[in-house]
């Protein structure tokens, strides 16, 4: 607690698989957590539920606002995404418009209404969510969201550099497949392939995500900033 005001965290994308196991682990530590999604979320205890859409600047900010005259917000996470799965050959480039509004620019506006709200507290964490097609593209992914990923990962270096002025910390993870409903949209085929590809034969769990997001939102983590966590059971590695 800062003063009377409860710390907390914003985390968008907070209806989905991820988004909701972050802000469960949060709540689970006392925080009250500012959830914004553009679909409904869970009430619970703990909990403050918004329709954010993230690709609308001023419904970003005004949640920024809204957390940051109530509670002492410490923490932002962009989780808001949209995987779409694709045959390369046949991408559609209106798909691709809108995976790169939802995933790079909400991301962008994510980090800036963060900063925003955080520069004048001098101080706060934010992670972002990158993922391991924004490292290899991706097998079997429209190129719209490895090429997103990989503007996320990007633009975390971008805001850890200007952060760092405030003692605001920009870091991202970079998640392999995990096992929910977005890896569902592969066809079984394909999901066997991204198995058998991975060392440890198995996909990540949300929890082990989590962990890595919460490890980046502490304070312990201190000077670690503009890093790009891998959560991928070691994909890249070759032997
Ligand atoms: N699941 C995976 O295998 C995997 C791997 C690597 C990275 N990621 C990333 O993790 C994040 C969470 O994925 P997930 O597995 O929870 O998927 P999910 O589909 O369960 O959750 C995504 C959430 O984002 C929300 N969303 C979509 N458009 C939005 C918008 N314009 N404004 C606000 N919210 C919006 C959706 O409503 C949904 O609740 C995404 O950024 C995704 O790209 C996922």
């Amino acid at each position: 607690m800062a003063g009377d005001k409860p710390n907390s965290v914003v985390v968008t994308g907070a209806a989905g698989d991820l988004g909701t196991a972050v802000a469960d682990s949060f709540l689970a530590d006392g925080y009250r957590v500012y959830g914004g999604d553009v679909a409904p979320i869970r009430a619970r205890p703990g909990l403050v539920a918004s329709k954010l859409d993230v690709t609308e600047r001023e419904q970003v900010f005004a949640l920024a606002r809204h957390a940051a005259a109530e509670s002492a917000l410490k923490i932002w996470v962009n989780v808001a995404g949209l995987f779409e799965a694709a045959r390369v050959i046949e991408a559609d480039p209106d798909v691709w418009h809108k995976v790169i509004a939802i995933n790079l620019t909400g991301t962008f506006h994510g980090c800036a209404a963060a900063l925003s709200v955080m520069a004048p507290a001098q101080g706060g964490r934010i992670v972002n969510v990158g993922s391991l097609s924004g490292q290899l593209g991706g097998l079997s992914v429209h190129p719209a969201y490895g090429a997103s990923k990989a503007g996320v990962h990007a633009l975390t270096k971008a805001y850890a550099l200007e952060g760092a002025k405030h003692d605001v910390y920009c870091n991202a993870v970079a998640p392999g497949p995990i096992d929910g409903r977005m890896t569902a949209k592969f066809s079984p085929g394909t999901l066997d392939k991204i198995r058998a590809g991975i060392p440890g034969k198995r996909l990540a769990t949300m929890d082990e995500v989590v962990h890595a997001i919460r490890y980046l939102a502490d304070e312990r983590a201190g000077h670690t900033t503009g890093a790009i966590l891998q959560v991928n059971g070691g994909v890249l590695m070759t032997g």
